[in-house]
């Protein structure tokens, strides 16, 4: 019974208890599925590195119940990540700041830092108010999937990844369907380490001040260059105006059938390529990203072309997650 109802309190204290033994459950949020492990049991930590196969040199983020909890974790919480806390919890929205000495050492990978993140999703919330009730300050939880791979928007997309073992707390698909913004608010600039759905225009109003973009000195992500978030089949990305011209060429190396298009205009030069319609509207598109390449892999295609986003803000998220799957073509 891998699977279980993220609304049935049963299931819940079932996974809260798990936790609380030092065990892994995953577990629905607002923007992936996250494989979880209690924060402060160095032991618990190892066995969500060992299962990814993550390099315990990328740190995880502590999912906490509300901002207080953050306190836990937190040495200081600056202003900058007060406001923040304040606009965007619970939301997609991770604060890095620095980390008491004794708390989540190994979550955060050694690092004087951590990422808190307090999820706005039910399930995830019942969980993590539960398992604090039996002794679990936070939850440290990477993305459900193996490393490099394709996070998880569904319970589905977690028992692919890690088989019928694995409990998952179930909590339908996810809202957003991308991963959390990171803010890293532990310099005197706060910078954006990862672009979520959460609009830089609407941080930005919050801080009062212009974020900058990470930087050679902020903290290694993983996928901040090299290939990540990636399917079997190769990606590529394309300019609207020469993606026709590109899938004509695939089509005609690959085979009918072999290739898959995502994009938002169809292409008589498509052809016989799988074709799905990309949405005109960033939400909609991070909400099925994931499950569309997904989709691709499952119906066996070697390449799948991508229409490069717009280059605008609103599909910084989007345009990122693309970039990440389609490195190292
Ligand atoms: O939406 C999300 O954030 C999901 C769900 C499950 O909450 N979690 C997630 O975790 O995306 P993961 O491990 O796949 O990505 C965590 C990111 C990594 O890029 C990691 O480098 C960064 O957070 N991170 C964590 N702690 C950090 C720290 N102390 N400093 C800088 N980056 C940090
Ligand atoms: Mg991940």
């Amino acid at each position: 019974m891998p699977v279980l109802n993220g609304d049935d309190p049963v299931a819940v204290d079932h996974c809260a208890r798990i936790l609380a033994d030092g065990g892994l459950v995953a577990f629905a949020t607002e923007t992936v599925y996250g494989l979880g492990a209690r924060a402060d049991d160095a032991l618990a930590v190892g066995a969500i590195f060992a299962a990814k196969g993550r390099p315990s040199d990328h740190p995880l983020i502590v999912h906490v119940a509300d901002a207080a909890a953050a306190d836990d974790f937190a040495a200081v919480v600056p202003d900058a990540a007060r406001r923040l806390m304040t606009a965007f919890w619970p939301g997609p929205v991770t604060l890095v700041v620095q980390r008491r000495a004794t708390a989540a050492a190994a979550a955060a990978a050694g690092l004087p830092t951590v990422g808190l993140r307090c999820p706005d999703h039910r399930v995830a919330q019942a969980l993590l108010r539960r398992a604090r009730r039996l002794g679990v300050p936070g939850v440290a939880a990477p993305s459900a999937n193996r490393f490099g791979r394709v996070s998880p928007t569904r319970a589905d997309h977690v028992v692919a990844e890690f088989g019928p073992e694995l409990p998952v707390l179930d909590g339908g698909e996810c809202r957003d369907g991308i991963e959390s913004t990171i803010i890293d608010c532990t310099r005197t600039e706060p910078r954006m380490l990862r672009p979520g759905t959460t609009e830089r225009a609407a941080i930005e109003a919050v801080l009062g001040r212009s974020l900058l973009d990470r930087d050679t000195a902020a903290p290694r992500v993983p996928g901040s260059l090299e290939s990540h978030y990636a399917p079997w089949a190769a990606v590529y990305l394309a300019d609207p105006r020469e993606l026709e011209r590109s899938v004509a060429a695939a089509v005609a190396t690959q085979g009918p059938g072999a290739v898959g298009v995502y994009s938002r205009s169809s292409l008589p030069g498509f052809g016989a390529a799988r074709f799905r319609a990309m949405p005109d509207n960033p939400r909609a598109v991070a909400h099925e990203l994931f499950a569309v390449l997904r989709q691709f892999d499952a119906e066996n295609v070697g390449q799948i072309w991508v229409e490069m986003p717009p280059d605008r803000a609103e599909w910084d998220g989007v345009r990122d997650r693309l970039q990440r799957a389609a490195a190292n073509r």
